[in-house]
């Protein structure tokens, strides 16, 4: 593949960055073989109904189609590996003072790529908790039912954020106060539709703070963002902290 040339100006503020904010998406788990939600013909919404799968009453309608649908999404997720763009996310974490990586994913690839400060916006598919009093429970009794809570006997659900409830209130907190406080915004593979995590760039846009986007597709955060990468992440964010560590050697001494 050809070399990717970056706007000179783009390398020199991530260079200059004292704090830089990344929001990922689904797109990049999707070189990981995770499926994205909304892609035509691959995403999960375009084969399954998410108001009969993701939603609190599909889960009190048919707990044990939801609980399977998610153990299938949860073996899924143990399967897969970090690919290249999260690993750079990782290295790219070391290389500026300050980067906090906004994650609307549910699949600890971030973590286990080695980025360390993770703000999940909505939760985690491998963590399970009683669906009554969000007890985390570590081991279940694998009866082919839904489990039950050892302690209160509700049933167990994944620790994931379903359309019609909140988003935990400290990591939104969080997440909006470093979006419209960092020095550069950087916005990889998610459709920017579903908020509240896609109204974080638009945070950084109104702080005129500079808003990149890592995507080979257009969204609607596009027009208003300062550079579109158009790619692959998993191509695009390795190429991109070479291109900063290529300037710092040249700039360096
Ligand atoms: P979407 O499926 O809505 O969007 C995935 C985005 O990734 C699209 O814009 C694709 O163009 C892009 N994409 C695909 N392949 C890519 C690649 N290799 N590199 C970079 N980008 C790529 O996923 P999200 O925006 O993450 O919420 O969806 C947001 C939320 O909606 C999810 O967290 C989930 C879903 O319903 C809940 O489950 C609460």
């Amino acid at each position: 593949m050809a070399e990717i040339q970056f706007h000179p100006d783009l390398i020199e503020e991530l260079h200059a960055a004292q704090h830089v904010v990344v929001l990922t998406g689904a797109g990049t788990s999707a070189e990981s073989g995770v499926p994205t939600f909304r892609e035509a013909q691959t995403g999960l919404w375009a084969k399954y109904n998410p108001e009969e799968l993701a939603t609190p009453q599909a889960f009190r309608r048919n707990p044990k189609l939801v609980w399977d649908w998610y153990t299938w999404r949860r073996e899924l997720v143990a399967q897969a590996q970090p690919n290249p763009g999260h690993y750079a996310l990782a290295e790219l974490e070391t290389l500026v003072p300050n980067l906090t990586l906004i994650t609307q994913n549910v699949d600890s690839l971030h973590q286990r790529a080695g980025s360390h400060n993770v703000i999940e916006l909505h939760g985690n598919i491998s963590r399970i908790v009683c669906s009554k009093e969000r007890r985390v429970v570590d081991t279940w009794p694998d009866t082919g039912d839904v489990p039950r809570c050892p302690h209160c006997n509700a049933p167990l659900r994944p620790d994931v954020v379903w359309f019609g409830e909140n988003l935990p209130q400290e990591a939104i907190y969080l997440a909006y106060k470093v979006s419209g406080d960092c020095d550069l915004f950087l916005c990889v593979g998610t459709s920017a539709l579903v908020h509240p995590a896609a109204s974080l760039p638009v945070a950084a846009i109104q702080n005129d703070i500079m808003t990149v986007e890592v995507n080979p597709n257009t969204t609607p955060l596009t027009p208003h963002a300062d550079f579109h990468l158009q790619g692959p992440s998993g191509q695009v964010l390795p190429a991109l902290v070479e291109a900063l560590k290529q300037f710092r050697n040249r700039h360096s001494g």
